[in-house]
């Protein structure tokens, strides 16, 4: 297992826009599995690669069932809407309140460079959304309705 470490909100990394990944290599296979190794170290759902400082159109996502990778993700079809309260690894001991689509399908390539279509509603559609906007450089506290504040005890029980 290997962490890499979490860039923070100020971090010019997370302000660039990423690259598209043209083939696999055993690099991009070490940075995936660093990228799961590091999410799941800091408890987050997901984390996108240029949170660890590349600047790659990966991300991975664990909402509890289980890790999903993807690479070159796009957005195909959203729709509803839910309010609710999001977090990120970059800006650690915050959150705050941001309205996403409730149903959101993707597609993206898999770590063997295969297409697949994926689905979510709820959280991973929420999850979705924030990670592959990190992917073009925009960071949720931008979407904030009302005041970012700090997390308490409570709330990362839930
Ligand atoms: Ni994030």
């Amino acid at each position: 297992m290997a962490t890499r470490k979490i860039r923070e909100l100020g971090d010019e990394v997370l302000t660039k826009q990423c690259k598209e990944v043209t083939k696999m290599t055993l690099r991009t296979k070490v940075l995936i599995q660093d990228m799961l190794d590091t999410m799941y170290e800091a408890l987050g759902v997901g984390l996108a690669a240029p949170q660890v400082g590349v600047l790659k159109r990966i991300v991975v996502i664990d909402v509890g069932e289980g890790p999903l990778i993807l690479i070159n993700p796009e957005i195909l079809e959203t729709s509803g809407e839910q309010t609710g309260e999001e977090g990120c690894l970059s800006v650690p001991g915050k959150s705050g309140q941001v309205t996403r689509p409730d149903y959101v399908k993707v597609k993206a390539l898999n770590e063997d460079m295969e297409e697949i279509e994926l689905e979510g509603t709820g959280l991973l559609a929420r999850a979705f959304c924030h990670e592959i906007d990190h992917l073009d450089g925009k960071m949720y506290v931008d979407l904030v309705e009302g005041e970012l504040h700090d997390v308490s005890y409570d709330e990362e029980d839930e």
